[in-house]
């Protein structure tokens, strides 16, 4: 018989990590090697610790959780990641985390030895919203990152991963992708609105869609904002929301799975009565199409360009992260699908929107996804939410499919 997963413990171990660093209305603000994060860290490690897993620290902090199967084999790994941004929501990678747990809580207390090995992970700043690029640990993971790049990678105050890896004490002895997985699945919530609106439990997912993150830098010259004529004005911040309509226009016109966000914006001097001489903002474009998502960057360039070239303004482009569509492994994609109908869960094949690390993991090993429904598609806010009897059933498709894929040839 298969054991079930005692969702009464998921729920609590889901309470108890979302109280560290939690902000008001209901979400946590744990960024990637802060002390919250070291906080939420050692209290994961603790439970993976009580649970008997062997827990090994690799030198990018990522952590792994090893419960020994019948067979010296690599293990089957599941995982995610338990850093947030600065205003998260406490489902975002912490559920996938945690479910883990309870696939391990379940197997010891039905007392079942799967032939593999099982791993539980958690990686280093997959939201990239303190460093870049996101997804850090398991790209270290999975050989796509070296690891002094990833040491040297700061925070807008110029702090680095390294220094903040030994400051909260993760900087670990193992190497990263020493252990490499048979297979790795990634337990998340959707983050997006459509399991929530066709009111389907379960999300199968294919693939992930193509990212890129740059940082663009603008240089104009500040002057009077009464006295300086409009054809005179050399204004940064002008540029920083031309690019802005424009990105929203460009996405509404290709359609498809364009989108684009500019989600950080600085303006200095940043006074009602000055125009501005320097911009900083970010902008993300995503799309399930590489070339299509390389079209958008192109535009994109030439806008910037024009609008520079015409205000008389300098800038600056820095890459924060580009990662290219991915495909998962299409057979452990079927067994996802299977699983969640077996236990009578409708299911819907879709793309992820979202940045996952299991899209790293594709690199090293099959890797699939299961998505359960975030009401009202909201997420990377306070009030993401999944229902309780969701974040059961997710964690039972997850357990399943574990046995199934760590008994298996
Ligand atoms: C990571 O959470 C991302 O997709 O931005
Ligand atoms: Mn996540
Ligand atoms: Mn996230």
């Amino acid at each position: 018989m298969v054991p079930t997963v005692d969702g009464e413990s998921l729920l609590a171990a889901l309470d108890k990590l979302a109280r560290i660093g939690a902000i008001e209305g209901g979400g946590c603000a744990r960024l990637a090697l802060s002390d919250e994060d070291k906080a939420g860290r050692d209290l994961v490690v603790r439970w993976m610790k009580a649970l008997g897993l062997e827990v090994r620290v690799d030198a990018i902090g990522n952590v792994v959780g090893l419960r020994a199967g019948r067979e010296d084999l690599p293990p089957v790994m599941t995982g995610s990641h338990i850093d947030t941004v600065r205003t998260g929501g406490r489902y975002d990678g912490n559920y996938g985390v945690l479910a883990g747990l309870e696939v391990i809580r379940a197997l010891n207390t039905a007392r079942i030895t799967t032939r593999r090995p099982i791993a539980v992970a958690f990686f280093t700043n997959e939201e990239g919203a303190r460093f870049q690029p996101d997804m850090m640990g398991s790209l270290v993971y999975a050989g796509g990152l070296g690891l002094n790049e990833a040491y040297a990678a700061a925070d807008k105050d110029g702090v680095s991963v390294g220094d903040e890896l030994r400051r909260i004490g993760y900087l670990g002895a193992a190497r990263p992708g020493a252990i490499r997985p048979h297979a790795f699945i990634e337990l998340h919530i959707e983050q997006g609105p459509l399991l929530d609106e066709e009111k389907v439990r379960i999300g199968v997912v294919e693939s992930v869609q193509g990212i890129s993150w740059t940082e663009y830098t603008v240089t104009g010259v500040s002057n009077h904002a009464g006295t300086t004529p409009m054809r005179l004005r050399r204004d940064a911040g002008y540029l920083a929301a031309s690019v802005n309509l424009f990105a929203r226009k460009l996405a509404r016109e290709m359609g498809g799975h364009q989108v684009a966000t500019v989600g950080a914006l600085s303006l200095r001097p940043n006074l009602i009565n000055v125009v501005p001489n320097r911009a900083v903002f970010t902008l993300d474009l995503r799309n399930t199409d590489e070339q299509r998502l390389r079209e958008a960057e192109a535009r994109v360039a030439a806008h910037v360009a024009e609008v520079a070239g015409e205000e008389r303004l300098e800038v600056e482009t820095k890459v924060l992260a580009r990662f290219e569509p991915v495909i998962f492994d299409s057979a452990l994609v079927d067994r996802v699908e299977h699983h969640a109908r077996t236990l009578s869960l409708d299911t819907r094949r879709m793309p992820s929107g979202a940045g996952h690390d299991a899209q790293m993991m594709q690199r090293l090993c099959p890797a699939a996804m299961i998505f359960v429904p975030s009401v009202a598609g909201l997420s990377h806010n306070v009030k993401e939410h999944t229902e309780p009897a969701d974040l059961i059933a997710g964690a039972q498709v997850l357990l399943n499919l574990l046995l199934d894929v760590a008994e298996g040839g």
